[in-house]
């Protein structure tokens, strides 16, 4: 560390020619190093969409999640692994602020600590989460059932009296193309398949616009064909927002073509490439293991 008392003198041809030649007061000097000190800190997990570090959660003494790190690009797709009780849906839960860790850091976009937040409050900061059983209106239509979602906090009886705005259209037009149910837009619900229900469902999710969307085995129960258009739609989110999707089907993984990161006994075990992660000995051990 530099001497505060002694400060260097600025460097640089033209820096020194562009600012006048007084030294700064060497309190100016320490505030700067403090501050540079501060920034050193965050440094690391300033360009972050997600950061957790050595987060941990027991049940009743038993470690779901034991010292998971794990760090989430802005922009980024993560797919996440793992055999059965390997803490994937723990980590969702701790996240979005259902569980609360015991021990750990978890910040959101480099600097929202989001320890310190409620599970209402982030998902208004913008993570979305989509569970496994589809929670759609049945005995709406899609467009409907979409036309609340992007209501969202108006509520209902606002909804149903508000004139839809041109941007709400727009909106609603676009996530029906992304979700590929723009020939079911006037369909009930109920009449959609399984597969169509999640797509549905993420569109809801769409339409609170997140920076970050939790997607926890997606593709349970879908056919081959709409597992595949599944990796499509989310790599056609990803490319707005950054996502982290939860799965068993290898097939699917590969098909979407992002880093993966297998969890187990609640901590990383392997993380990288989907075909070095799935080489890795010890990933092939957890899952022989079974
Ligand atoms: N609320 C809870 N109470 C007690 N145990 C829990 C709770 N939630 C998760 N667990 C336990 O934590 C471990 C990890 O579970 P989970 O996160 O659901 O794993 P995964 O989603 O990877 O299959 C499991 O052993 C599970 O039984
Ligand atoms: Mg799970």
């Amino acid at each position: 560390m530099r001497d505060p008392f002694n400060p260097v003198p600025v460097t640089g041809a033209d820096e020194s020619l562009a600012r006048p030649r007084v030294s700064p007061h060497p309190y100016a000097t320490l505030l700067a190093e403090r501050e540079a000190a501060r920034a050193g800190a965050t440094a690391p997990r300033r360009d972050t969409l997600l950061y957790l570090n050595a987060v941990s959660k027991s049940f009743d003494g038993f470690k779901a999640i034991n010292g998971l790190s794990l760090v989430l690009a802005k922009g980024e797709m993560r797919a996440i692994i793992g055999p059965n009780g390997a803490g994937k849906t723990t980590m969702m839960d701790i996240i979005t602020g259902k569980t609360r860790p015991d021990a750990g850091e978890i910040f959101f976009d480099g600097e929202t600590d989001l320890t310190r937040h409620d599970e209402a409050e982030i998902a208004a900061m913008g993570i979305g989460r989509k569970f496994q059983k589809p929670t759609v209106f049945e005995n709406h239509s899609v467009e409907d059932n979409l036309r609340l979602a992007l209501a969202g906090r108006r509520g209902v009886f606002a909804t149903l009296l508000h004139r839809e705005s041109a941007a709400d259209r727009a909106r609603l037009g676009e996530i029906l193309e992304l979700t590929r149910l723009g020939p079911k837009r006037a369909s009930a619900a109920a009449d959609l398949s399984h597969g169509q229900k999640q797509w549905l469902e993420i569109g809801m999710l769409l339409a609170q616009d997140p920076q970050l969307l939790l997607v926890d085995e997606p593709v349970a129960g879908m056919t081959d064909a709409e597992t595949e258009e599944t990796a499509r739609l989310l790599r056609d989110i990803a490319r707005t927002r950054s996502v982290v999707v939860v799965e068993h089907d290898m097939h699917f993984v590969r098909e979407l073509g992002v880093k993966v990161t297998c969890l187990h006994e609640g901590a990383v075990l392997a993380e990288g490439p989907l075909d070095a992660v799935s080489a890795d000995p010890k990933v092939v051990e957890v899952y022989l293991g079974r």
